[in-house]
């Protein structure tokens, strides 16, 4: 017996990339898949069909079970119809992949409202839709596994990616808050925070020959990589993990940590102005955050 046996899953944005490989393994560990994606650009204009069907021949001619959806997740009828998608084609729905997305990088200064909208309307709204549609059918069937793609552009931070990573940083909150809520109905939600070569991280800037660099070590960090967290969140056999954030870079795999005190400063009479300005860099001074980017954090090569 396979870890998905009898299964069924809704993997978005699974045309390419991340979520073609996620949908590939779930299949081939024994669940059935709806292959969502409506093959846009990477910034999300246009539409086409084939890469969802492409993914689709690639698992039933691995002996898989899978249909294609091209609805977009960024609607909340849409991403209904995705869901019933599952219902109607294979009679259940057990496993929701949030993996859809889109880049319009720019520097905040120049960030165009419709930039921002389209970045939150894909990632967070789009992970909010297609999860709250399915909640109903998990809530009933006492049971359901949430996967969503958060990224360390949101969680450490990275230049030119303000709606980008307010809508990852967004998921995971997301993700951690239907953890709380559905835990009570055998529900389990957690996050993975990939790091993989694809056609979107094709889109950062190598203007310098730092970043020149660090997009070679990219390449060497295949999307195949990420699919086996995906398959283990997903099953049973992490009955007990939910609420965490996996991030996955090659054959790394890292429990991030999540937001805590970690020093804290009381006044008797309360607080001034004059006050802080008095204590506060003295006091939390040496443990200010510098201001990282996900690089420096992730600064060795992928092994
Ligand atoms: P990708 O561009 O290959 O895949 C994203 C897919 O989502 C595309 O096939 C696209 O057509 C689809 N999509 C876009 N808008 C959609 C919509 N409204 N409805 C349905 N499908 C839609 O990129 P990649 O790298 O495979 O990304 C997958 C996920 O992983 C994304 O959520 C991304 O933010 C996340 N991620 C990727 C990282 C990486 O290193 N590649 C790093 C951190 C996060």
């Amino acid at each position: 017996m396979t870890m998905l046996e009898g299964k069924v899953a809704v993997v978005t944005g699974a045309g390419g990339g991340i979520g073609a490989e996620i949908a590939k393994a779930l299949a081939a560990a024994g669940a059935r898949v709806v292959v969502n994606d409506l093959g846009g650009s990477v910034s999300g204009e246009g539409g086409d069909a084939g890469p969802a069907q492409q993914v689709v021949d690639q698992i039933t001619a691995a002996g898989g079970d899978a249909v294609a959806d091209t609805r977009s997740v960024s609607e909340w009828d849409s991403a209904q119809k995705i869901v019933e998608n599952a219902l109607d084609s294979f009679g259940r729905i057990d496993i929701v992949v949030n993996n859809a997305g889109i880049l319009r990088d720019a520097f905040f200064h120049k960030m165009e409202p419709e930039n921002w909208l389209a970045v939150i309307g894909v990632h967070l709204n789009g992970s909010f839709f297609v999860s709250r549609a399915a909640a109903p059918h998990f809530r009933a069937q006492r049971s359901g596994a949430y996967v969503h793609m958060t990224s360390t552009s949101g969680l450490i931070g990275n230049f030119g990616q303000a709606n980008y990573a307010a809508a990852k940083l967004g998921i995971a909150g997301l993700s951690k808050s239907i953890a709380l809520d559905l835990e009570r109905f055998g529900v389990r939600s957690n996050c993975i925070s990939p790091f993989a070569w694809s056609r979107m991280i094709g889109t950062i800037p190598t203007d310098t020959p730092e970043q020149q660099a660090r997009v070679e070590k990219l390449k060497q960090m295949t999307p195949d990589k990420i699919a086996p967290v995906a398959v283990y969140l997903a099953s049973d056999a992490a009955a007990e993990v939910t609420g965490q954030i996996v991030a996955v870079r090659r054959n790394e795999i890292f429990l991030m940590s999540q937001s805590r005190p970690i020093r804290s400063l009381h006044r008797e009479q309360g607080w001034t102005p004059e006050a802080l300005a008095e204590r506060f860099v003295p006091t939390f001074g040496p443990d200010l955050y510098p201001l990282h980017r996900s690089p420096d954090i992730f600064s060795w090569d992928p092994i």
